[in-house]
């Protein structure tokens, strides 16, 4: 994984509900420094409106989003449960993680994901 990232960073949201309007709004305010280029969501009602507001490329499947080259840092807004495997494959693919509270739901998790993430650093 590469420290610096040319900008604009090339956003990928995993999960585009609720907290994801705030992190998109907060984006907007930094178009020059961040762009959002893919976002997943499962429902596809819910990923097609995310897709249509932001013109991102859409993914059902978040696994198959943290692969696309075109995605240099991941933004996890998905349910707390699936924290922990999202900054797993995120950090497998190379990509700088930014993850909503909770990072992960026990600590084992929470270290578990911190080794995986120093390993790729
Ligand atoms: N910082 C804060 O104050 C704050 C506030 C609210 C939520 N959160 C965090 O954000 C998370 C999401 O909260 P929210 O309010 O946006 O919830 P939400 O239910 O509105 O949105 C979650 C989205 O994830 C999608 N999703 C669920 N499973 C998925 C999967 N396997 N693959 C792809 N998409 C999937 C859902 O379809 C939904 O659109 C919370 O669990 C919490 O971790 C933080």
């Amino acid at each position: 994984m590469s420290t610096t990232v040319p900008s604009p960073v090339r956003i990928g949201i995993l999960g585009g509900g609720g907290i994801a309007t705030a992190h998109l709004n907060a984006y907007a305010t930094v178009s020059d420094r961040a762009k959002v280029t893919a976002i997943a969501d499962v429902d596809p009602e819910a990923l097609a409106r995310r897709e249509a507001e932001t013109g991102a490329k859409g993914y059902t499947d978040f696994l198959e989003l943290v692969k696309d080259e075109n995605v240099d840092a991941i933004d996890i807004c998905l349910p707390h449960h699936l924290h922990t495997p999202a900054i797993l494959a995120a950090a497998a693919a190379g990509k700088h993680i930014l993850c909503e509270k909770p990072l992960c739901l026990t600590p084992r998790r929470r270290k578990r994901s911190a080794t995986r993430c120093r390993r790729r650093a």
